[in-house]
């Protein structure tokens, strides 16, 4: 199975001289998702936005299917084929939704009626809201519009960090079924998430940070009925893979 991105490595944080991932290495298999989890500071917002040419990195190197993108320019992202979602501002709560779409849609330089309807009919709760401001939308369908706008560019990869934050259950296992649907179109997911149980449900491989290091990584299958990993992520109960 090729990789859709490989980082070895990886030293980066946001002063000089004071990195935040201290030699982090994790591989995302092509067309799969691939879930990074870890305690509250551990370095994954870090370690997704060094990706997209947020955070400088000072050793290592990031490498797409393709060709290396380390500390790349951020706005030349889409063009190598890669979308982010931040963990929050992801949208323009004042614009509309239309035109939060249509914003993306044209700064990819795509004509935005045939690719806006394309993308509605990807996320249907989006086509009823169209003239609402986006901040009137509830949670899910925030997250929803984020996910829309970042495809908006038709990325092979796609990193999001905890797109399920904040909302309730079933909005949060909508947004995580719907991240993992895409990879039915051949597009790699790289997730980071809180919702550690849903996550691996949905994810096919996991890499757990601590402290900027790798902690341990393996099939999601597999850390779901890990022992150590359900003490500490998962409320100490072992659970049942399905
Ligand atoms: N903009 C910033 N400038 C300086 N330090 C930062 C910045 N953002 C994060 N940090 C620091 O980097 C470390 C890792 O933060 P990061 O946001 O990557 O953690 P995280 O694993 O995503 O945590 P969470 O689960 O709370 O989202 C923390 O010590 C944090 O204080
Ligand atoms: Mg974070």
């Amino acid at each position: 199975m090729a990789d859709a991105l490989r980082i070895t490595g990886l030293v980066a944080g946001y002063r000089p001289h004071l990195p935040i991932l201290h030699g982090v290495d994790l591989r995302a298999a092509a067309g799969k998702v691939t879930v990074i989890i870890g305690p509250n500071g551990a370095g994954k917002s870090t370690l997704i936005k060094a990706v997209a040419g947020l955070v400088p990195v000072s050793y290592g190197v990031i490498t797409t299917e393709a060709e290396t993108i380390t500390n790349l320019r951020p706005d030349l992202l889409a063009r190598h084929g890669v979308a982010y979602v931040p963990q929050s501002d992801n949208i323009f709560r004042t614009l509309t939704v239309r035109e939060n779409l249509d914003l993306v849609l044209r700064h990819a330089g795509r004509e935005t009626g045939d690719r806006r309807a394309a993308l509605l009919r990807q996320f249907p709760v989006l086509a009823d809201k169209l003239s609402d401001k986006a901040g009137a939308l509830s949670g899910g369908q925030r997250q929803f519009l984020a996910v829309a706008m970042a495809l908006a560019t038709e990325p092979r990869l796609v990193l999001m960090d905890e797109p399920s934050a904040g909302l309730a259950p079933k909005a949060a296992q909508e947004v995580l079924e719907h991240a993992r649907s895409l990879t039915e179109r051949g597009v790699t997911i790289l997730l980071v998430e809180q919702n550690v149980k849903q996550a691996l449900r949905l994810s096919d491989h996991c890499y757990i940070l601590a402290d900027g290091r790798n902690q341990l990584d393996g099939a999601a299958a597999d850390l779901l009925t890990d022992p150590v990993v359900g003490q500490i992520y998962l409320g100490g109960k072992r659970v049942a893979a399905s």
